[in-house]
């Protein structure tokens, strides 16, 4: 019988191990296996993108900019609701509950706030907004940060998030959320490092980066073999970084993470890095 030691020293859950000591019969196929990053999540649109990515398993949790999934996410998979913006207040107290009931465990705040074609706010309306709509449900949920640019300058990207703690102070939030588009590996790394640093000051314990891509790649059948070797670099850091419990790469879908209902050179990256 393999020790416990090393049963947690090969990444194997210590409940299964537990759970079931008879089978240990079967703990070479188990120990075969490569636990997937319980980190890496699933953007979509289209509920069917997120089964042709998770084929092999190796995705924990998924979202869709919205605040219901469209359907049956494969088992295994958390969703996670979001309040994009101001389109979706009117159908918010009627929805939520719902999904919260169903097993959401996080709620996602306004996507880019930050930027005028996204959800478009002032830090001090937002923070009206997500007092008045968010932080109802935090005894249910954990409570996730508006997801902000990687611009500069004090009224965008993470000098918009400053803004926002400053005045969301009874919001009960939990988790920082950023999105990142840029052209290298280490200028990812420089601004993730920076997101952390932000959560950190405020006392938030979980950074999350729930959309990010190389500029290259950010349009469907764009440089795919580029974001392939990005992947490969980043999504061991990002496994690596303790202040990063979530991510989601922009995004699982057909040009992107997909070729079809393919995994693309990106998608296989995404999964086996
Ligand atoms: C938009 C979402 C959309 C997503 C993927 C985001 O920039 O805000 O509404 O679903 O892109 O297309």
């Amino acid at each position: 019988m393999v020790s416990f030691t090393t049963l947690i020293g090969a990444g194997l859950l210590a409940t299964t191990a537990m759970a079931a000591p008879h089978t240990h019969q079967h703990s070479h196929t188990q120990l075969s296996q490569r636990s997937p990053s319980t980190k890496r999540g699933a953007a979509y649109n289209h509920l069917s993108d997120v089964q042709s990515l998770h084929q092999n398993g190796g995705i924990s949790w998924a979202y869709d900019w919205n605040m219901v999934s469209s359907g049956n996410l494969p088992a295994g998979v958390e969703f996670v609701p979001m309040l994009w913006g101001s389109k979706m207040f009117g159908d918010w107290f009627s929805t939520i509950p719902t999904v919260l009931a169903s097993g959401a465990s996080y709620i996602m705040g306004f996507n880019e706030p930050d930027v005028s074609a996204q959800a478009s706010m002032t830090p001090a309306d937002a923070a009206d907004s997500y007092a008045k709509y968010i932080t109802p449900f935090s005894g249910q949920a954990k409570l996730v940060t508006p997801a902000v640019s990687n611009a500069g300058g004090p009224n965008m990207g993470l000098g918009w998030m400053r803004q926002f703690l400053d005045a969301c102070t009874h919001c009960s939030m939990s988790v920082l959320a950023v999105h990142w588009y840029g052209d290298s590996a280490d200028e990812f790394k420089i601004f993730v490092t920076q997101a952390q640093e932000l959560a950190a000051s405020y006392g938030l314990q979980e950074t999350w980066v729930t959309e990010f891509a190389l500029n290259s790649a950010i349009n469907p059948g764009g440089d795919v073999q580029g974001s392939a070797s990005f992947l490969t670099e980043v999504i061991p850091w990002l496994d690596s970084q303790s202040g990063i419990n979530r991510y989601a790469y922009f995004m699982c879908a057909d040009g992107f993470l997909l070729q079809g209902t393919d995994l693309s050179p990106s998608g296989k990256a995404y999964l086996s890095s």
